[in-house]
This record gives structure tokens, sequence and C-alpha cells, in this order.
């Protein structure tokens, strides 16, 4: 009977070992999903080579905010506090990407302020993020938004 019930707790410690090996690596990639460069492989070592031109002062920062909250309609999809809003109602999210929460420390570690910039040049493909430049926001006004979305980073 001891044998028998020891044979059962080895044979489930081995399933346990078991599952947790393929699941890993599974939950693994779904987080690295998440957190991967939207900008294209061939294009990304360019994008995180471009540098903020301009020296942080609190008013450039203030002058991002007015835009995000202003013109540039940011707050619209992500939210004033940043941490990303359904864009309008019945969002499917399984279907599209939730405008990115801005105050995850684990994405804004992950992204250079040159990707956040090529992102704003160019959009997330095939999602709701459109491309602001050079139609809603110029070049300088663009550094002024990354500027401030490091901002919300721990809010
Ligand atoms: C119509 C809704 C909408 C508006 C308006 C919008 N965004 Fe987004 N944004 C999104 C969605 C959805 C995503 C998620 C895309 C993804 O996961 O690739 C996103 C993602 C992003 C990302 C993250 C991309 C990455 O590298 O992970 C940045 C940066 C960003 N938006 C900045 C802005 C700024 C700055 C503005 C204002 C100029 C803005 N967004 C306006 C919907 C919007």
């Amino acid at each position: 009977m001891t044998n028998y019930l020891s044979r059962c707790i080895s044979l489930i410690s081995v399933m346990t070992m078991l599952t947790l090996l393929v699941s890993l690596p599974l939950a693994m990639h779904a987080y690295s999903g998440e957190l991967q460069s939207r900008v294209p492989h061939e294009q990304l070592e360019e994008a995180q080579s471009l540098k903020n031109p301009f020296t942080i002062t609190q008013t450039f920062m203030d002058q991002g905010r007015r835009l995000y909250e202003g013109r540039a309609f940011c707050w619209a999809c992500h939210g004033r506090d940043g941490q990303g809003l359904p864009v309008g109602p019945d969002y499917d999210t399984s279907a599209h990407p939730m405008p990115t929460n801005f105050a995850d420390g684990a994405w804004q570690t992950a992204r250079s302020d040159g990707e956040i910039f090529w992102i704003l040049k160019h959009g997330s493909h095939g999602t709701d993020m459109a491309s602001f430049l050079p139609q809603f926001v110029s070049d300088n006004e663009a550094w002024k938004l990354v500027t401030y979305l490091r901002s919300f980073q721990g809010t």
C-alpha cells in the first residue's frame, strides 16, 4: 500500500514537472509578445538609435501634456492617466490590442525613446494606433509627447 502511494506521489510529481516544463516557455512567449517591439525587425536598429534631441525641462514636459490632452487627442484612447481605454463601445480585445498602458514599468523599460518616436511616425501596423506625423504633430511635438509619456511610469 505504502509502495503504491509513493508510486502515485512520484507519478504526480513527474506530471507536475512536465506541465511546468511545457507551460513555462508558453507563458514566457505570451509575456514577450506583449513587450515585443512594434517596429518591424529590419527597422528596429535605426529606430532605437533615434535620440531625443531636446533638453528635458518641466516646460517641455508640460507642452507634451497639453498636446496629449489636446490637439493630439492621445487621451481619447490611452486615457488621461495613460492606462489605456477601450476604443469605443463593444471593443473586441481579442481582435484588437488595447491601447498601451503607459504606467506599466515593464513596457517603459522595454521601449527606447526612438521606438516610441517611430510609432508616432508610422503607427503600430494592424492596430488602432495610427500614424500622427506629420498630419497631427510635427517632429518637435512628437519628442514632447515621448517625454510626456515617460512621466506616466509607475503612476
Ligand atoms: C484611436 C485610438 C488611439 C489614439 C487616438 C492613440 N493611440 Fe496610441 N495606441 C492605440 C492602440 C490600440 C495601441 C496598441 C497597439 C499595439 O499594441 O501595437 C497604441 C499604442 C501606442 C504606443 C505603444 C506602441 C509600442 O511600441 O508598444 C504608443 C507609444 C502610443 N500608442 C502613443 C500614442 C500617442 C502619443 C498618441 C497621441 C498622439 C496616441 N498613441 C493616440 C490607440 C490609440
